[in-house]
Formats: structure tokens, sequence, C-alpha cells
């Protein structure tokens, strides 16, 4: 399937590891011309070589640095990101009674308002175009509760309430709007916290955690100009995971 993606460009955050990099490698692979996004700048420098795509420093957390991101990436790609991936690493775990105050609001700034200011600051240009693919990378938490991870638990359910309010609001400009859900999937951070499919796999219906490439496949078709009548939506991809429909 052609996903018509070679005169695209696309900005990625969180695209230096993980799923993320998955994205970009995929999307970069389909001939997009991508920018990734991480705070460690010279693991963003490596990567970005190695794909063979564009990179930035920066800490999406950071009031006002998602927005600054999509201008500076407007620049390197010659024009506004025709799909904006919003992705950041997870946030602090723990039970309710474990989280301070202050993790609430880095939570809230990491999760949620690095989506607001970059989705912002990227509309104006996709609208104008006629032409946009937003895609919130979020967590099969956001539909089911996950144990120990409050503050994912709570953000992310009502993030996936904003994606579908936007969505609606901009689905007449060609702009769409989806959250995509990975459950457990094969990254480095998932490898330093002992989630393998040995420890995690009988409770996944597929019998096995997933591959990046196997939630980047998903990124990819959403964010063709094939996916254009697919908007609002929150899609897991999860080996079976989840259990409410
Ligand atoms: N993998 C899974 O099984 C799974 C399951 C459910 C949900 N998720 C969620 O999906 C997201 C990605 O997961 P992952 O496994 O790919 O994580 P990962 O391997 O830790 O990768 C996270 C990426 O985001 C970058 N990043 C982290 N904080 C950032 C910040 N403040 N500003 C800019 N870039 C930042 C990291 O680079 P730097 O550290 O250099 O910034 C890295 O490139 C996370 O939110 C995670 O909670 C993952």
């Amino acid at each position: 399937m052609d996903l018509k993606l070679s005169d695209k460009t696309a900005l990625i955050f969180g695209g230096s590891r993980g799923l993320g990099r998955a994205i970009a490698a995929e999307l970069a692979a389909e001939g997009a011309k991508v920018v990734i996004v991480a705070r460690d700048g010279a693991r963003v420098e490596r990567v970005a070589a190695e794909l063979g795509v564009l990179g930035l420093a920066g800490d999406v957390s950071k009031p006002g640095a998602s927005r600054a991101l999509v201008l500076q990436a407007a620049e390197l790609l010659g024009r506004g990101p025709d799909i904006l991936v919003t992705n950041t690493g997870g946030p602090a775990p723990g039970n309710f009674e474990a989280i301070s105050d202050d993790a609430w609001r880095t939570g809230f700034d990491n999760l949620w308002m690095s989506f607001v200011e970059s989705v912002g600051a990227a509309l104006p240009a996709m609208k104008e175009k006629g032409f946009g693919r937003i895609l919130a990378v979020t967590s099969v938490a956001a539909r089911e509760p996950q144990p120990g991870l409050v503050v994912s638990n709570g953000l992310r359910a009502g993030l996936l309430g904003l994606v579908n309010a936007i969505s609606r609001d901009v689905a007449a400009s060609g702009v769409t709007v989806n959250a995509l859900l990975p459950g457990y999937t094969n990254t480095d951070r998932m490898k330093e916290v002992g989630v393998t499919s040995e420890s995690m796999g009988s409770k996944i219906p597929a019998g096995r955690i997933g591959e990046p490439h196997e939630f980047a496949a998903l990124a990819a078709f959403l964010a063709s100009e094939r996916a254009s009548y697919i908007t609002g939506q929150a899609i897991a991809v999860d080996g079976g995971l989840l259990q409410s429909i």
C-alpha cells in the first residue's frame, strides 16, 4: 500500500528512543521529511544520522518549549509539520498517596501541556493547507487504569477527551487527531524496568509483548492520506490486553 508520505513533513517528540524512534524510522522509510526531538542532544544527533532525519534537542515538559519546537522544526522542514506526533517519557510511577503535588504538575506539563502547546502551534498551517495528522502517543492506561501508575491513569484518560474534542473542531479542514494507546512494548525503557515477554506474556492474550515496529505501523497508517476518514479515535496496539469494548 502506498501511504503517499513522500511529500510530507513530520515532527516527532521523543523520537530518539523506543516508540518515537520506531515511528520516525517508519515515516522516514516511507519518504517523509522528519524532525525528531528529545532532551539528550548527543543521542538526538546520533539517531538522526542513523535514520537519515533531522534532529532538535529540547525538553517538551518546559513551559513554552513545545510551541517553540514546532516553530524551530518548521524552519528545518521548510514549512510547518504536516504530521505531528506528541510523545514523551512516562510520568512518575506510584499510587495516589505517594505522588506529590509537584509530581502531578510535572506530569501535567509533560503529558498534557506539551500536547496543548504543540497542537496549538501546528494547527494553523495544517488548516491552511487542508491536511494535517496529529497523533498523540498515550497508553492503554488511558482506557483501563494500570496498577501503580496513578499520574498516567488520571492524565492520559483526560487527554483522550481533549483529542476527541479537537478532532471535531478541525475535522472539516482535513486535519485528523487520534490517540495511539501502546500496550507493553519492547523498548529500552521496558527492558530497563524488566518488562519482557517472559515476565508479562501470560497476562497478554497474544502471549508476548509487542515490538516497536508493530506500534509504528499504525502511526504510519494514521499519518497517511489513506486514513483521511479516521479521526477522534483512541486505538490500542496491545496484543489484546484491554478488555473494555
Ligand atoms: N513501551 C511501552 O511498553 C509503553 C506502554 C504504554 C505507554 N508507553 C508510553 O509511551 C511513551 C514512550 O514510551 P517508550 O517506551 O518509547 O519510552 P522511552 O524508550 O523512554 O523513550 C522516550 C523518548 O522520549 C524522550 N523524552 C523523554 N522525556 C522527554 C522530554 N521531557 N522532552 C523531550 N523528549 C523526551 C526520550 O529521550 P530523552 O530522554 O533524551 O529526552 C526518548 O527519546 C511514554 O510516555 C510511555 O509511558 C509506553
